[in-house]
């Protein structure tokens, strides 16, 4: 069975179809958007060993033809010199503006790829094949792509919608349990910023989603790309609502930022955090009951997931640092930091006029805390 997701944007609508093996069936869905028999795919070297073969076989067996770049995997593929060479290569390809790429990957390809797609001959279309799960329930739908600038991560970009995006279930039996659990991050954030009985659901099956369950994994993807839909469908370019997507993510990005973007942290680890202190500096400042940190907090620990900062190995720099480092934060409007707080779980909204002593509290415990 399929799902689909309908993200509602008038001429620039698309669909997200979710089911198993659909891989193995692209060009069923390939097919209705193609102006002609072929596409350029761009992958990464480990996505392309895993899952490229059952992508092309099937385009060759329908009579489509392709070419495919692979590209080193990791954040730093997500540079200008790597946007040169997709563009390069494009062109090269003689890739025309009726036809179709393909992002095959993570948030670093497809965030790359569709920048490629928007700029190439003032802007192609382009189809998101996401393999892993931060990307099949975040990144790959609503139109954010772009590159990371030395000042920092996604500062160069433009809106600029996929055609289409392919979610295959499948694909996630190859992640590893870390890279999982860090898309769970994503996942969890969905039922925290609106949707309270999507978190009730959570807290019942987010073990069994680890464990494998497809049609549990099925279910929580299908909620995700239906509740990024709608509030895209709402605001496309982050001029209100949008905004709530980023709960967790102004903690989020300034842990990041002092972590080097390593592997000490992948970005989804840094949203769970983000969240669980979103929630704790809720509760502080009095806008949300005392009792629901405490089970935000459970649950991500039930999980096996990180929720403090002292849950990170290594050194870390004192809390004043990482407040300056969110004064970096997009998000910051005339010096003020917006920060999405809630005022229960499903609830969460825009706060501009936080006390800066309050996050620095915050974050103070959750370097030192020890649960
Ligand atoms: N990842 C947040 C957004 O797409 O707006």
């Amino acid at each position: 069975m399929t799902d689909k997701v309908r993200v509602e944007l008038g001429v620039r609508a698309y669909d997200v179809l979710i089911g198993h093996r659909l891989l193995e069936r692209s060009s069923d869905f390939l097919k209705p958007i193609l102006n002609r028999s072929k596409v350029a795919i761009i992958t990464d070297e480990t996505v392309a060993a895993l899952h490229l073969g059952s992508l092309v076989n099937n385009l060759s067996q329908s009579g489509i033809s392709w070419d495919v770049l692979k590209l080193p995997a990791g954040e730093a593929t997500k540079s200008w010199n790597y946007l040169t060479h997709c563009v390069d290569w494009l062109l090269n390809q003689r890739i025309e503006r009726q036809d179709v790429v393909i992002a095959l990957g993570g948030g670093v390809i497809g965030d790359l790829v569709g920048f490629a797609a928007a700029i190439l001959r003032r802007g192609i279309r382009f189809v998101q094949i996401p393999t892993s799960l931060l990307a099949q329930v975040d990144s790959s739908v609503g139109g954010k792509t772009g590159i990371n600038a030395r000042q920092g991560k996604n500062l160069i970009g433009a809106f600029h919608q996929p055609s289409l995006v392919l979610v295959d279930i499948s694909v996630l039996e190859t992640m590893s349990k870390r890279d999982f659990l860090a898309g769970y991050g994503e996942v969890v954030k969905y039922g925290l910023l609106g949707n309270a009985p999507f978190f009730d659901w959570l807290e019942k099956y987010g073990l069994a989603l680890v464990q494998g369950d497809s049609g549990a994994r099925a279910e929580a993807v299908r909620t995700s790309c239906q509740m990024k839909a709608d509030i895209i469908a709402r605001d496309e370019t982050e001029k209100g609502d949008r905004a709530l997507l980023n709960l967790g993510h102004t903690f989020c990005h300034a842990f990041e930022a002092a972590t080097g973007y390593s592997d000490r942290l992948l970005h989804g680890e840094g949203v769970a955090i983000g969240c669980n202190l979103a929630f704790e500096l809720s509760a502080r400042i009095g806008i949300c009951a005392q009792e629901v940190p405490s089970r935000v907090r459970a649950h991500l620990k039930a999980m096996g997931m990180k929720v403090d900062l002292s849950d990170l190995a290594g050194s870390l720099p004192p809390a004043k640092e990482f407040f300056e480092l969110m004064m970096h934060d997009k998000k910051v409007i005339d010096g003020q930091l917006r920060f999405i707080l809630v005022r229960d779980i499903g609830d969460a909204f825009v706060a501009t006029n936080v006390e800066p002593d309050s996050v620095l509290n915050i974050i103070s415990e959750s370097l030192s805390i020890k649960r």
